[in-house]
């Protein structure tokens, strides 16, 4: 049975390509002009959306949207019930807003931390490349990754019995290595940071003839992460003023520009929001590309110049892109939303994660405490304006950065006898939580 569904448009040429099988079959590459740079076109009526984002008892899954999904057969699902974690209004970040800069803020979190598979949000692509993979009857799979993408790819591939080997640069936070071996997938530490990770594991690909994950632009990150623009509507009802995510190569804010591509002209999604991105200082070269345009005043071309850092020292490995290549792509969507990018200390989101554990009792990631420490960085530079709702896109939860919660954690004390402790009182840590961010 061939694909109605859906079919490939190429981005450069406008070539169509009918669909996943011919895809595979050509390298992934356009055959009439060999790039790899392809949106999903849908033959599905677009208002149906308008019906699945009424929804509002929670989904099963991000399936809910499987009218908008590039998978042919349903009976090919392999989910976790992942992509539909709830959004969730943080009171304590509004109030701080409100006391600190005078501000009405309604603040919004993703919590992404709950996504059953792995804890993060990239189980969105983990469920959608092994449905599509399995339907397509392959066996083996590529990917490199610093972490998270390969944790979520192996288990989603494991549960479909697809042989996946993942490449992972070696500051990678090491958890993640027990993880992806504990499931019987095969984990390569790559002596090497993230770009040369990406060239052993294309090497590989190469060298057995196995697909590989493509990367940013890759339609399955980008098909199923579109979903995460579905999810604000259907649990918030409209699209957010602000957007704020911590960034590595950008694939989250491209899908959601992505699902503004396929139904900007319905208007079911409303106003794309102001996009701000934020990075660890240790490594990033998005921010220093911006803010060098920016001095210049977005000369011609400006988005075509950024630095290539190679073997970034980071605090978090999980964000570290040193050769940021979508950057002119994502600098262009940030510009043209009245959007910003931050760098933010990456040891500062220890305190982040303290006080977030301490007001929610919710334990995060270092990526995840990188953004919501973008969002004080954000207020400090007076990026977000009186009366706006703010989205954060926190990506991950704690389950593989036991080696971050560690240095989170601060209350341990070894004792011999009852005489050396003291009545406790958990109110005595408010101020010692709270004073990082106070003086911020
Ligand atoms: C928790 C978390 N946050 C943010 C990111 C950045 O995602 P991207 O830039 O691909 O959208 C990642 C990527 O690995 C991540 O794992
Ligand atoms: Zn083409």
């Amino acid at each position: 049975m061939s694909n109605t569904k859906f079919y490939f448009e190429c981005r450069s040429c406008g070539n169509h390509i009918p669909g996943f099988k011919e895809w595979f079959a050509e390298g992934q590459k356009c055959p009439k002009c060999g790039k790899s740079n392809i949106y999903t076109v849908y033959n599905t009526d677009k208002q149906k959306l308008k019906e699945l984002i009424a929804q509002k008892t929670k989904p099963d899954s991000l399936w809910h949207y499987f009218d908008f999904l590039p998978l042919e057969n349903p009976e090919n699902i392999v989910s976790d019930g992942e992509g539909v974690s709830p959004i969730q209004q943080w009171s304590f970040l509004e109030k701080f807003a409100k006391e600190k800069h005078g501000l009405n803020l309604k603040v919004y979190v993703n919590r992404n931390d709950y996504s059953p598979a792995t804890g993060t949000f990239k189980d969105k692509g983990g469920t959608l490349i092994a449905s599509v993979l399995k339907e397509q009857g392959i066996k083996e799979y590529v990917v490199a990754s610093t972490g998270n993408t390969a944790n979520s790819v192996a288990q989603y591939l494991a549960k479909a019995g697809i042989s996946a080997s993942i490449f992972v640069p070696q500051d990678a936070l090491h958890e993640n290595f027990v993880h992806i071996g504990s499931l019987g997938q095969k984990v390569y530490i790559v002596k090497g940071d993230y770009a040369y990770a990406k060239k052993v594991a294309a090497d590989y690909a190469k060298k057995h003839g196995i697909l590989i994950s493509l990367g940013n632009l890759d339609p399955l990150r980008l098909e199923s992460k579109k979903t995460s623009a579905f999810e604000i509507l259907r649990q918030l009802g409209k699209m957010p003023d602000v957007y704020i995510q911590a960034v590595s190569g950008g694939t989250a804010p491209l899908a959601i520009e992505k699902a503004f591509h396929d139904f900007g002209d319905t208007g079911i999604l409303g106003k794309m929001p102001k996009m701000i991105f934020i990075q660890g200082h240790y490594c990033a070269p998005q921010v220093d590309a911006w803010n060098n345009a920016k001095a210049k005043g977005f000369p011609e071309g400006w988005e075509n110049e950024y630095p290539i850092y190679e073997n970034p020292k980071v605090f978090i490995p999980t964000i570290a892109t040193g050769n940021p290549g979508l950057y002119p792509h994502l600098a262009r969507l940030v510009k043209r939303t009245n959007g910003e990018y931050f760098a933010i200390n990456e040891e500062t989101t220890i305190e982040v994660a303290r006080l977030v554990a301490y007001e929610k009792a919710v334990k995060i990631g270092p990526a995840s405490a990188a953004a919501i420490l973008g969002f004080f960085e954000a207020l400090k530079n007076k990026a977000i304006d009186n009366e706006q709702t703010v989205f954060i896109n926190m990506g991950e939860g704690v389950r593989r950065a036991i080696s971050f919660l560690e240095q989170v954690s601060y209350t341990t004390e070894e004792i011999t006898s009852v005489a050396d402790t003291q009545r406790f009182d958990r109110e005595k840590y408010r101020d010692f939580v709270w004073r990082p961010m106070m003086e911020y």
